[in-house]
């Protein structure tokens, strides 16, 4: 089956074609206008998927050496995400969904994060996923694929969030967790004793620790040397706060399979320190270009589904707020 995967939710215009579960091209063009803001303007997000949407497209069926006639299903994110944003990849979706004659699948963003550890490999359920990107950060059961539980997410801002925003503070451009990773890796990580949110469960919060960070910064204006441990500090607490409830909710269900998506899980210190805590489990990272959005994650959930018979209705609308469904 060959399914055209496209994900328009937030600044970057993505689509992939996949063909029997291989991702045979997988597109990204990434807005950088919106890093002069210090964050997405909306509307110049969308319009901006209006121009880049069918290059991209075009682009995607080239890399793949697929001629758009041999697309069976159209897969695309329809929320959560910017409202503008997703109208742009829904109506381009929908009308080569009535063109072709082809299913039309109507995908969960976070879902598609989920999908993003199944592109490289099999993995058997059940198993922990902690989705860690700009917008959320959710720990989850799968019991099956398909079938999910939430048990933590974040109170407050969500751990990419916090990455972009101390990058902020150290006069670093959106979106600057990247940026922090290089940063950290000329620092010292237990120089600044920054905190790890102490919640009851197993959710998550980052606004304490962006916070401590913002005043340690006005109490010691940091010269450029200073800038590396601070960036470090920061990143060893942000991570040890993912670390502490994923590891606790391991514990507690006696689940060894670990699997981290969303753009956070591209950080290697991360990689490392959870791979060096959890010696015992299974611990599963996509590859890079599949952690921060993506169309391939798109695609790979639309061909679960449909191969399920799940298709949505034309009448399919942009849900914003959409959570996972449990
Ligand atoms: O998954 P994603 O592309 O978009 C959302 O669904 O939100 O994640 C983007 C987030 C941004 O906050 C970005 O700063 C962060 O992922 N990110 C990183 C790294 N690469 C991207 N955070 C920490 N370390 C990285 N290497
Ligand atoms: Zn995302």
């Amino acid at each position: 089956m060959t399914v055209l995967g496209i994900d328009t939710s937030c600044d970057d215009t993505s689509v992939s074609v996949i063909k029997n579960g291989r991702v045979l091209s997988n597109v990204v063009f990434s807005q950088i206008e919106h890093s002069k803001y210090g964050g997405v303007i909306p509307e110049l997000a969308s319009r901006d998927h209006i121009r880049n949407i069918l290059p991209v497209t075009q682009k995607a069926l080239k890399e793949a050496n697929v001629s758009l006639h041999k697309i069976e299903g159209v897969g695309v994110t329809y929320g959560p995400g910017l409202v503008g944003s997703l109208l742009i990849g829904i109506s381009f979706a929908k009308s080569i969904s009535l063109a072709l004659e082809i299913p039309f699948i109507g995908i969960n963003h976070l879902e598609a994060h989920i999908f993003s550890l199944f592109i490289e490999r099999k993995i058997n359920s059940p198993l922990i996923v902690l989705i860690t990107s700009g917008g959320h950060t959710e720990l989850i059961l799968m019991e099956s694929e398909g079938k999910y539980q939430v048990f933590g997410s974040t109170l407050d801002d969500a751990c990419g969030e916090a990455f972009d925003k101390v990058a902020g503070m150290l006069g670093f451009p959106y979106p600057g967790g990247k940026e922090i990773e290089k940063l950290a890796e000329k620092g010292r990580g237990d120089a600044i004793e920054f905190p790890r949110a102490k919640l009851n469960g197993y959710d998550f919060s980052f606004s304490g620790l962006k916070t401590a960070v913002l005043y340690y910064i006005r109490k010691n204006p940091p010269s450029k040397k200073d800038i590396p441990d601070i960036a470090a500090s920061f990143q060893e607490a942000s991570i040890d706060s993912l670390i502490i409830p994923t590891l606790m909710l391991s514990e507690k269900l006696d689940i060894r399979t670990i699997g981290v998506c969303g753009g956070v899980a591209r950080n290697k210190r991360l990689r490392e320190k959870l791979k060096e805590r959890a010696k015992e489990c299974r611990i599963v990272f996509p590859s890079p270009q599949f952690c921060t959005d993506n169309g391939a994650m798109v695609a790979r959930c639309a061909e679960f589904h449909l191969e399920r018979g799940e298709f949505s209705p034309l009448s399919l609308k942009a849900d914003p707020s959409l959570i996972l469904p449990t």
